[in-house]
Order: structure tokens, then sequence, then C-alpha cells
């Protein structure tokens, strides 16, 4: 906890370390009291140093140093130093074997960070900086070492002991203890080490790869769960099969092991050989899991897989470096899944995310470069702009070059840095080799922070058969970066005749006609394209696929944007083109309740509705109205009950006039026979749900009952939990009665609770906050899990803007106090919840108001963490 102000690391002060650590072997020795680690670290000087100081400093934290010994001599009390980050042992060789052993206290984690207890189970957790908990180390990604790990620990409360590579036979020790040593041949970073001890069952399956290697694959979960790997195993085999293909990539041990566990601070972890996971991207079956869940396990698992050869094989330098391995899997992983389910589906999905969240990010107090150029505390730097708009310039540079030389360029990108440690400037250049072209001003896309903003016109010339574009951009500015300097944009953009169809697009100066999508490069504040032999004044789709994460602002009129709606060739484009047109009546909705929709919107969406022939799940996505949090975005100043009044009046609107088309959308769309989450059922559940959502709205008694009934028939989570949600948003009399009955059901599966304390903190009911605070106290809910703490107090806060922004500062207060509560047992989790409340400026000064108040009150309490710190007082700035 903190003392003094934090400090702040630069990227521009990486120096290379001074040591190497050539192997690393280790001893763990598992006790309910007390855990000791003994450490042997083969140290010598690295040759590509800058610097050379006589000491050798280690990283270490809350270690209680038992010995140390320096090429087998104890070392005197003098020849050390320990303070709270680290060891300094003084004169040391230029090539020698330091071994210590600590006592840590694994009971007593609850940051969840390190050696840490989750339930009966032992398991770690060292990235980023998670093993300096553990022992003694140099603790940073660029010092790759071949690590043998040692566990001991009793046999029956422990029977299953996994490390790092490949396992030794098991030796039975008299005491009742058992010990093993797995061996780990591929050098790694420290964060990449992993333990797990336990009462594990283990599901097993294998892969041979292309070069003939047989892989044994196993899923280790407590022994309640068994039943609920499967969908996890497919999962990785597919994505195994999808690596091999799309990238020329295998693995490359024995042994691939997932192990499941139930408090875990993010989504999952790559570790080598044994991933770790949140249980929550593991366990499934029907009965239990949502197609949403479904979906997550699939590219959880994948993401972890593919980060083998993106992350582990070739690593980042230095933390700055993060998105060159984030940015890269979550882009893999994206394509995998859009090759599994339904592509167009996909890229609108994750466009949404990226729109939501990561464009807000960008807007707020905590914008940063997905390369940033300092931080305080490096879990911070864990977001939606370093995996996801990081995955986004992975896919422009896909765009710019083309398919052959991308992969081109992975294939060098693997071939040059294969086991080394490296920086997102050695990816761009292998790309820019592949593709022969100069990346420079591209690479400002690591280094400068905010959304760009491409304005747009269109000028039709019948006399000439022109069409000239002209396009400029600009990008606002952001903490520390006033002015930014021009994007490499790649601009996918076609033309749109009077009867819908795509125009061949020929440029001046083209010989020939082209493609009916360019992708434009756009690299000037301002420039023109011309378009020639264009027959009848166009529509333009711009953006299709969204080739870059930008805005644009082009003046469509409503019947355009109707259009495009209904004849974009790209699905993207349409979907959004219905996006931009809801926004705007929605946005016209706030200000004035009373203003008209226009017919033709209407008129869209009942088109849209009986159209058989249109892919469901598209036309679900298309029929979303924007989110209200996405809709403040757009404001100048978040009008909360207006928009919240405003898109409720919209729903309502088109349940009534649309009630025939959706009653039938519902009823035909039903999806019978066993459940299975494969594209189509998940697309005609998710609009048949989302029609229910609509009809929902009518406060009709004989549409409660249909959705009591679908509550009630409960063939598939989905299905039910769509359901449940819907009648917790009212004051419907059986709902307490549902909502007990539900709890009462699934009292013993802590994933399916996590769904219910979510519903209930969604609710629109006016007294949600009374509702979330009353169930802190339920029995199922603890402050130190991280997916109860997401379920109610992030659902509640995020997921709610209406309730949590309350004009009378209730919400606020309610999350500082838990936000306050947690910092004293996870930081980086009660880190993440105070974000929260940092977007303040965007309200009105009352709000305002409330909300700095109860920043400065964070930012004021003594032992503050310096994960809290820094985005509350950077959020204050
Ligand atoms: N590296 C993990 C992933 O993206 C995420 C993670 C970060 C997990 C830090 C734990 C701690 O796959
Ligand atoms: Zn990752």
């Amino acid at each position: 906890m903190l003392r003094d102000t934090p400090s702040t690391v630069y990227l521009k002060d990486y120096l290379p370390p001074e040591f190497l650590i050539d192997q690393v072997m280790l001893w763990f020795d598992l006790d309910e009291t007390e855990t000791r680690v003994r450490s042997r670290l083969e140290l010598r000087r690295n040759p590509a140093a800058q610097s050379r100081s006589p000491d050798l400093r280690l990283h270490g934290e809350q270690l209680e140093l038992i010995s140390l010994s320096l090429d087998g001599q104890p070392v005197a009390p003098a020849g050390y130093l320990q303070d709270d980050e680290g060891l300094t042992v003084r004169q040391v060789p230029d090539q020698f074997v330091l071994e210590s052993e600590v006592r840590i206290l694994p009971q007593q984690n609850t940051a969840l960070e390190g050696l840490y207890k989750s339930g009966g189970l032992f398991c770690t957790q060292c990235e980023a900086e998670g093993f300096r908990k553990i022992t003694w180390y140099l603790d940073r990604p660029d010092v790759m070492s071949r690590f043998t790990t040692t566990i001991c620990a009793d046999k029956q409360r422990y029977p299953v002991l996994l490390s790092n590579g490949n396992p030794s036979d098991t030796v039975e020790l008299e005491d009742g203890r058992h010990r093993i040593t797995w061996t780990d041949p591929f050098p790694k970073p420290a964060y990449l080490f992993a333990l797990v001890a336990g009462d594990l069952r283990a599901i097993e399956d294998s892969h041979t790869t292309p070069s003939g290697r047989e892989v044994t694959l196993r899923i280790y979960v407590e022994p309640e769960n068994i039943d609920k790997c499967d969908h996890a195993m497919a999962s990785l085999k597919r994505a195994m099969a999808w690596d091999e293909q799309q990238y020329g990539r295998e693995y490359d041990l024995d042994i691939y092991m997932i192990v499941a566990v139930n408090d875990f601070n993010m989504g999952a972890m790559e570790n080598k050989g044994l991933n770790i996971f949140n249980s929550k991207f593991v366990l499934a079956s029907p009965a239990t899991a949502t197609d949403r869940d479904f979906q997550g396990i699939e590219s959880v698992i994948a993401h972890e897989y593919f980060h083998n050869w993106t992350g582990n094989r070739i690593t980042c330098r230095d933390w700055f470096q993060l998105s060159l391995k984030e940015g890269l899997t979550v882009f893999r992983d994206q394509e995998f899944s859009a090759d599994m389910g339904s592509r167009g589906v996909k890229r609108i999905e994750d466009v949404r995310l990226l729109r939501a969240h990561q464009f807000a990010e960008d807007a707020g107090p905590m914008a940063h470069p997905v390369r940033p150029d300092s931080y305080m505390e490096i879990n911070n730097f864990y977001t939606v702009t370093v995996y996801e708009k990081g995955a986004e310039v992975v896919r422009m540079q896909a765009n710019l070059l083309g398919p052959e030389a991308f992969r081109g360029g992975t294939d060098l990108y693997f071939e040059r840095f294969d086991g080394q440690a490296v920086t997102t400037d050695d990816f761009v250049q292998c790309m820019a080799d592949a593709g022969q072209r100069d990346l420079g001003q591209f690479k400002r896309w690591y280094s400068q922070a905010g959304t760009p903003e491409l304005t747009i016109q269109g000028v039709y010339d019948a006399a000439q058969q022109t069409y000239t574009l002209t396009v400029e951009q600009h990008c606002p500015a952001t903490p520390g970066q006033p002015d930014k300097e021009p994007f490499l944009i790649p601009l996918a953009v076609g033309l749109l005749d009077d009867r819908g169809t795509d125009l061949a697009l020929r440029l001046a100066g083209d010989s020939d006609p082209g493609p009916t999508t360019r992708m434009l490069e756009i690299s000037e504040p301002r420039q023109q394209f011309v378009f020639e032999q264009v027959p009848v004044a166009p529509v333009p789709s711009l953006l299709r696929g969204f080739s870059a994460p930008v805005k644009v602002r082009f003046d469509y009129s409503n019947e355009q944007l109707m259009f495009l709606m209904a004849h974009d060739s790209d699905g993207f484009s349409r979907w959004d083109a219905a996006q931009t047109l809801a926004q705007r009546i929605l946005l016209q909705l706030v200000d004035d309740p009373d203003s008209l929709v226009p017919e033709g919107f209407v008129q869209a969406f009942r088109q849209a509705l009986q159209d058989s022939a249109s892919d469901p799940a598209l036309l679900a996505e298309v029929l979303t109205l924007p989110a209200e949090s996405y809709l403040g975005d757009q404001m100048a100043e978040v009008d909360v009950e207006g928009i919240h009044r405003a898109r409720e009046q919209l729903k309502t609107l088109l349940a009534s006039e649309l009630k025939t088309e959706l009653l039938a959308v519902y009823r035909d769309n039903e999806v019978t026979g066993e459940y299975r989450p494969d594209a189509d059922a998940i697309g005609r559940r998710s609009l048949r749900n989302l029609a229910l959502g609509y009809l929902m709205q009518l406060e009709d008694q004989a549409i409660q009952a249909l959705c009591i009934a679908q509550y009630r028939a409960g063939n598939n989570m989905t299905d039910v939990i769509t359901a449940l949600s819907l009648l917790a948003d009212r004051d419907i009399p059986e709902t307490a009665e549902l909502l007990e009955g539900f709890y009462q059901q699934w009292r013993d599966d802590p994933l399916v609770l996590d769904k219910w304390f979510s519903l209930q903190a969604m609710s629109k009911r006016p007294d949600t906050l009374e509702r979330v605070k009353g169930l802190l106290d339920h029995p199922a809910f603890s402050i130190a899990n991280p997916n109860k703490v997401r379920s109610l107090i992030g659902a509640f806060c995020s997921g709610n803007p209406v309730r949590f922004h309350a004009a009378d500062g209730a919400g606020y207060r309610f999350l500082s106090d838990r936000v306050l509560e947690l910092d004293q047992l996870n930081p980086q989790v009660a880190a993440r919840m105070v974000r929260l409340m940092t977007r303040w400026q965007r309200y009105d000064p009352a709000r305002q108001r409330l909300m700095q108040t109860q920043l400065e009150r964070i930012l004021h309490t003594s032992g503050v963490s310096r994960d809290v710190y820094e985005i509350v007082s950077k959020s204050l700035e």
C-alpha cells in the first residue's frame, strides 16, 4: 500500500538488463500455513548491457528471506540489502549462482497475483509483475530463462501438481506428501511461469500436428465440473488446426494443459504449456451457459492458445510493448471466430465493443497510445486500447498489405524473432519488408492516442461524370498530446448507383475500371479522390468492413441511410447505416420527445423483419438500437434521463407499430431439437429474443405470459436468462418468485449465479440500487471474488447508466464505498471499478461535482493502492 506518490515508469528510460539468467530451478513446499520457495539462479552479466553497476538488483515483494547464498557461500548481512521492492546483492562477480529461500503466504493473498489459493487450489498469476511475489528475480519480460520446477505437497489434498513443460515421475514421500519436477525446455520470461496444485479431474484428448507431433490435451477442473469441459476442448482443437492452416504455426510441447479456477482477475492467462483460466471461459453446458458464453469460451481458448507463438515464443521487450502480443493475438482470435461462425456478425460485435469502450477511453482522461509511453502501474494498461485498438492496428496493416503480403509479414516475424523479446517497431518492420513499403507514417497509430475523425464530402459532376470525395482528417487532443500528426488510414469505399448496385470504381489515372470496393489511403490532412465514368449520382458507402478505427462524418440524408441499409453489399455498412439513422432519431428524441420518427425508419424495420431471406443474426444486429452509454458519448453533455427516456420511447413505438411482425418473427424462429451453439441456431435465438425484448415494452399480459412460458420451458440458458432479465425489468407479480426459484435451482453453480446477480443489477426498476445493496449481503456474494464483483457492482455501474448516474449521487457513493473496501483486498479489480466514475467531465455540473467529491475522497484515503491512485489522480487532472 501507498506511502508516497507512486513514481512513473517511462519507455524512453528503457535499458537492457545488466544480468541474464540462463537457468532457474525452483522448489515449492506447499503447506496450509505458509509456502517455502527455494530458488537457484544461474546468472551472468549481459554482454549487451549499456550500464554496469557492481551490484545485482532483483525484484521481490512480500517475501520473507530465509537464506541467501552465492556460489554456495552464505551471503553475509552486509552483502545484501532488502527493501519493499527488492533485494540488492553487493559486489557480485560476472557469473555466479545465487540461491535463496523465502517464505510466502498464499492463503492470505487476496490480490490474486503471485501464488494464491482459489478455493482448495493453489494457483499462480504472474503477468505482469506477479513473479516477484514468489521469489527474488529479474522480473522483466526481456529476461528469458529455462525453468525447472519441483513441487512438493500433501498428496491427499493436492493429488495433482502442475507446472510448465514436461513432467517427471511423481515421488511418494513418507509423510503423506508427494513431489514432482516439471522441466520447460523453452526459455521464457517469468510472467509465463505457472504452478497449480489441487484435487482436480481432467478430460483428455490429443492432437497431431502437421509435422507429426502428438500432443496430449488436458483440461483440469474441480470434480463437480468434469462434464462441462467438452466445448472448451473442441474449441482448443479447432484453434490448433486453424493456426496450423492460417499461419503455419504448430504447437511445440508434448502436453498442453488448461486449468479452470474460480478466482481470477482477468479472463485467462497464456502461461507456457499451462494456461490458467477464469472458469467462466472454460465451463459450459446448455443448461448453464448462454450462446455468448459458448462463443466467449471458444474465443478465449483460442486467444490463449495463439499466444504460444504471439507472446510466448516471441515476447515483449518491455511492458510498453504489450500490444505486440495482445493486439496481434486479439486480431488472430477475432479472425478465428469469424471463420468459425458468422464473419459479418463477428465484425459488427467487435466494432460495437470498440466504439462503446475504446472510443470512450480515447476520449477520456486515461487516453493512451496503443504503445503507451509511461505508466505508474502496468496492470492499469491492460486496456481496450492496447487490446482492441491494437487489434485494429494489426488489421489495418493487413488491409494495406493484402492477405498474401500480410502472411509473408507474419512468416518473417516468426522467422526473424523466434525466441526473442521484441518491440512493436520490430513487428511493423516485418510488415514493411514483406509488403515492400514504408510504414513510417503508419507507426503513428502506435504512438498517438485519440480517435481520428474523417470529415468527408462528395460532389457529383453530371457533365463530367465524375464523383469527387474530399477527405479531411483530424484527431482531437488527448492528455499530454495536444497536437497530432496525420495518420495513414486505409479507407475502404464503394459507390452505389440509383438501384443500389455497386459501381466498378475507376480513379483518375486508372486505365481499367477497378473493383467495386477500393482501399483509399488517407495520409494528408486533406485529400481528394476523383472517380471517373460515374454514370449517375452515387451514394457512397464509406469505411466498409470498418477498415480503420476512426469516426466518419458524412452528411447523409435519412433517405440515403435507408437506401444503404437496404442495398449496401457490405454487411457491416448496412448495419452501420441503420445505427447512424437510429442514433440520429434517438438524439432528436432526447432533445424533443415530440419530434417525429420518420415513417421510413419504421418501414425499414418492418421490411427487415419480413425479409425471410436475410441472416437472422445480422438482422438482430441491425434491429438493436445503440446503447444508452454510446448515445451519451455522442452528446456534448450526457443527458442521462433524456437518453433513457428516448430509447424506451423508440423501442415502445417500434414494438407497437410492428407487433404483428415481431410476433411472427418470435414464432418462426423457434429453435427446436438438441441445443447447439452453431451460428445458425445462435442467430435465430438472438433474433427471437430481440423480438421478445421489443414486445415486452408493450406491458401486455399475453406477452408477459409468453415470456414466463419461455422462462419455464427452460431448455437452454440463453432463452431462460433473456426471459428472466426482461421480467426483472418490470413490476410483474411473478418476478420475485421466479428470481427466488432461479436462485434455489442454481445455488451451487457460481457462474450461473453471476448471471443472476447481473440481471438484477441491470434492471430498469427504480429501486435497483437498493436491491443491489441488499445483494451485497447475500450469502452467494463475495467481494473477494472478481467475477462476483463484476457481475453485481460492475454490471450496475456500467450496464445501468440511468440508475448509476441517479441525480442524487447515491450510485457514485455506492461505487466509491465499494472501491475503498475492495482496494484493501484486490487493487487491480478496485482500479477497474473506479474507472467507471472517471468520465465525470461528460456530465452536467451537478453530477460532475458529485463524482469529483467521491474521487477526491478516494484519493485522500490513506493507504490507497498505486493502481487506484493512478486512475483517480489522472482523472482529476
Ligand atoms: N495475458 C492475458 C491475456 O490476454 C491477460 C492477463 C493479463 C491475465 C494479466 C492475467 C493478468 O490473454
Ligand atoms: Zn492475451
